[in-house]
């Protein structure tokens, strides 16, 4: 992140959150469901699909990891109602992994089964480095159980991911490869943005080599050009792969992959909880201190 960024974002975080609202709603659908329900169907009219997420993340008790659970139910059964092309993202913490891995275990099982009824598919989105083994292990878990409609993230920034991919890959696990957004230690992880990009390369080329199924989730030109030329090689078939963007982001690239004939499906977050989302997309974006100081001048 440039420095600028950083005091920018830093600042944006002691306005009220009326201000911070403003920018963060490029990245988030809305407050209600029926905001999701809204532009998920803007997608699907532009023949790309969606992955639904309900913002919030970090629960403290059984009662909010089991509103979690009721939430992430209410949206598989709008999806079916809608018969939206979509499917659902979730994060284990908001379903009490941090609590208790039986009973997050238990609350994930009860959404994978419903989303297996409806013949939906839920990912399990990858947090930061305290959870990846507990989230890996529950995609075991629930894989032995039978659960096959599910799937993991793989963050390109992390050293051991090499190892989780190799075992991932035996299990034909359909993974989501990103970079990997929380800030860690180069203990484990990769700082260097050359290194994070040569991992995630190596990292596909092992995916689609084994006939995993696979998501090639960035907004890097760099990665989507090197993602072109595995495709290429590999030959995999359209249910094989696709590309993942986020709301908000590059939109002229989402069109430009979708025009050159491989499916893409976007990220469209939504809920009360959107402010630590939104900030962890703030830090991404090159042009938001200029956004934000130009919004601070002209009062808009
Ligand atoms: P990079 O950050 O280099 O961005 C490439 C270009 O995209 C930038 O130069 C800029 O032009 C543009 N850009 C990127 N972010 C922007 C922004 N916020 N606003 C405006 N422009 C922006 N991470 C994780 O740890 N666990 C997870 O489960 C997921 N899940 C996930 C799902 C999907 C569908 C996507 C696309 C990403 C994630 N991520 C994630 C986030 C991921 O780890 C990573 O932080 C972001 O995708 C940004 O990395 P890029 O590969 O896009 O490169």
């Amino acid at each position: 992140m440039n420095p600028l960024n950083s005091v920018i974002v830093s600042t944006l975080q002691i306005f009220p959150r009326g201000f911070v609202k403003r920018f963060a709603m490029r990245y988030i659908a809305g407050e209600d469901i029926s905001d999701a329900v809204r532009l998920v169907q803007e997608m699907n009219s532009k023949k790309m699909t969606a992955t639904i997420d309900v913002l919030g993340e970090n629960i403290n008790t059984k009662e909010e990891a089991i509103d979690s659970t009721r939430a992430a139910k209410e949206v598989l059964e709008v999806i079916e109602k809608n018969h939206l092309g979509a499917n659902l993202s979730i994060k284990p913490t908001q379903f009490g992994l941090n609590i208790d891995h039986k009973f997050c275990f238990d609350n994930v099982r009860e959404v994978l089964e419903l989303a297996r009824n409806h013949g939906n598919f839920v990912r399990l989105d990858m947090e930061d480095s305290t959870t990846t083994t507990a989230t890996l292990e529950m995609y075991e878990s629930l894989r032995e159980s039978g659960l096959n409609n599910t799937g993991v993230v793989i963050q390109s920034y992390m050293r051991r991911s090499e190892d989780d991919i190799r075992r991932l890959m035996e299990m034909k696990a359909s993974v989501r490869l990103v970079k990997g957004i929380y800030i860690e230690p180069e203990s484990i992880a990769f700082k260097g943005k050359d290194e994070i990009r040569k991992n995630f390369v190596k990292l596909l080329n092992l995916l689609l080599e084994a006939k995993c199924r696979v998501a090639i989730a960035t907004h890097d030109d760099y990665l989507i050009d090197a993602a072109y030329d595995l495709i290429a090689r590999f030959s995999p078939s359209p249910d094989e792969y696709e590309f993942q963007m986020l709301l908000g982001v590059r939109s002229d690239l989402r069109d430009k992959i979708a025009a050159d004939g491989h499916r893409l499906r976007v990220y469209v977050p939504f809920g009360m909880h959107w402010y630590a989302y939104a900030i962890r997309r703030f830090k991404e974006n090159p042009q938001v201190a200029g956004y934000v100081m130009k919004s601070i001048l002209t009062g808009k």
